[in-house]
């Protein structure tokens, strides 16, 4: 029943289809719409948007938490909807429009989108269209399955539309934690010390009349889509697992590791699962996407609590933790994007974050988002905001891509997303390179040798014999750079025939 959802009463008026809310927006205008991770998304304002757009063309600037499910954003890519998105996206159809330069797409840190709301970077925020679980009897929000940036969008939004999701379980309440950050620069510090400390409030508070219209939906959340782990990403994970027993066998971790960041995709939750098999016991983590590898870890005993921004999760952990989130209550926490990746925190708490690399080269740049340097993958997301911060910054990759024709290392990334000065450790499943305290020249031989795949070895090894002729910090052979890459272009392999 909605109506229990709706509990301030002179809200219950505000109900009203998707089609009839998506009118309150107007062609150039600035929208905040929840979503992370395919998590907590808005469900039938995508697709109202998207009808209107086609049925009078229009154009708006979209800023989300990070990704959406259900195909929005190719629902709207199609419908012509999107002149700017950002910070986040993984959608193949939007991809597309951006590599083609029909969207603008602005590929930000995730804990800075709000940062520049607040300071009037954008213009107004015109509209908010926020998934909520229930509407307080205060008319305050209680979201759903993520906060993204949800809290900041319903406080700086002219307007807010809420879409009350019934398949969304109610239980969620209570599960936030919204904590808004002062004005600059004589902000207060942000009071987290512990993974699980809670110091903000469980709802989003804003005045009642800004919520314009209230959207009843009944669709759950998008299954992510990351895939199971293989021998590869085992193998990355052993040679983690290795390497933290080392460090605390050393006396350079504590026993009871610090608190881990984990990135999005196959490879970051394959390696997280390695700890399953791991004599690490009491994990925590402090991140932004909670995916399966979370709950395999809590329900194993392994993992004590989690504190994120999202849950993004398969279809049958869904299942599993939706219908049984009280069971997890004391173990999460959901806060929004700025305060899960919020530089001071993840300094405090000297993390250990982990992200994947599209490719490295062989002083320890990485690149995280652009395929030859040119072409949008995803975006930075929050790798940027972990790495730069954490006590121990690891970028992840299978050594080769597609099939052994793309080498993950290479000489020079033709785009820097994570420069040599954040990235501690690079992993492959050929091996492990600690990068910490070396210079540019003694960082090569350990990625080549412990970290490229053996059919690109000599290349490399090649590569940097001709770059030393040149001298330098860190050398290179400028006009040799990125063979690599441009044999990739113009026969499809990196390796020569
Ligand atoms: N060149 C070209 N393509 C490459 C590549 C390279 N060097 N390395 C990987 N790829 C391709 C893979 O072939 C695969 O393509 P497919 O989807 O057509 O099969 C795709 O990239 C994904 O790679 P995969 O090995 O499956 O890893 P993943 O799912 O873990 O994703 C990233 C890897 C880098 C794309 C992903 O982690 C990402 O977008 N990271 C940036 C954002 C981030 O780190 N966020 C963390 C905090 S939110």
């Amino acid at each position: 029943m909605y109506q229990d959802r709706i509990r301030m009463r002179a809200l219950k008026d505000r109900v009203m289809s998707a089609d009839e809310a998506a009118t309150l927006v107007q062609d150039g205008m600035v929208v905040g719409m929840s979503g992370f991770t395919r998590a907590g998304d808005a469900k039938d304002m995508p697709v109202a948007l998207a009808k209107r757009a086609r049925e009078q063309p229009m154009k708006i600037t979209l800023i989300t938490g990070a990704s959406l499910g259900h195909d929005s954003d190719k629902a709207l890519t199609e419908a012509g909807l999107l002149a700017r998105r950002l910070p986040f996206q993984v959608d193949a159809t939007l991809r597309s429009a951006i590599n083609r330069g029909e969207v603008m797409f602005v590929d930000q840190h995730l804990s800075e989108t709000v940062e520049f709301l607040r300071a009037g970077q954008f213009g107004r925020l015109d509209v908010a269209v926020i998934e909520a679980v229930a509407i307080s009897e205060d008319g305050s929000i209680v979201p759903s399955s993520s906060v993204g940036n949800s809290a900041s969008f319903a406080i700086l939004a002219d307007k807010v539309i809420v879409e009350i999701n019934l398949a969304q379980p109610v239980e969620f309440e209570g599960m936030h934690d919204i904590w808004i950050p002062g004005h600059r620069p004589h902000r207060e510090p942000l009071p987290i010390v512990n993974v699980s400390d809670r110091v903000g409030r469980p709802t989003v508070k804003i005045p009642p009349e800004k919520i314009a219209a209230i959207i009843i939906t009944d669709t759950p959340d998008s299954a992510s889509t990351v895939q199971p782990a293989d021998a590869e990403t085992q193998a990355i994970a052993n040679h983690l697992i290795e390497f933290f027993t080392h460090e605390v066998k050393r006396g350079r971790m504590p026993a009871r590791l610090p608190a881990i960041q984990s990135g999005i995709g196959t490879i970051a939750n394959a390696v997280l699962k390695g700890f399953l098999q791991s004599p690490f016991e009491h994990l925590t983590m402090y991140s932004e996407v909670l995916q399966d590898s979370t709950f395999e870890l809590m329900d194993a005993g392994k993992m004590d609590f989690a504190s994120g921004s999202s849950i993004t999760v398969s279809r049958p952990m869904q299942q599993q933790v939706f219908q049984n989130l009280a069971r997890y209550r004391d173990k999460l926490v959901l806060r929004p994007q700025e305060v899960s990746n919020h530089p001071e925190v993840i300094r405090r708490l000297g993390l250990i974050a982990l992200n994947t690399a599209l490719e490295a080269d062989i002083y320890g740049n990485v690149n995280s988002t652009h395929v030859y340097g040119t072409h949008m993958m995803n975006g930075i997301g929050g790798s940027g905001d972990f790495a730069r911060n954490a006590s121990l910054a690891i970028f992840a990759t299978k050594s080769v891509a597609k099939g052994g024709k793309v080498s993950s290392i290479v000489p020079m990334v033709p785009h820097v997303d994570h420069n040599e000065h954040d990235v501690d450790l690079i992993v492959t499943e050929q091996g492990l390179a600690d990068l910490r305290t070396l210079a540019p020249r003694e960082r090569v031989k350990l990625i080549v040798e412990n970290c490229a795949h053996p059919a690109y070895r000599d290349l490399l090894r090649d590569y940097y014999r001709d770059a030393l002729k040149y001298g330098g910090q860190t050398p290179h052979a400028l006009e040799r750079a990125y063979e690599m890459h441009i044999r990739l272009r113009d026969s499809g392999s990196m390796l020569p025939r």
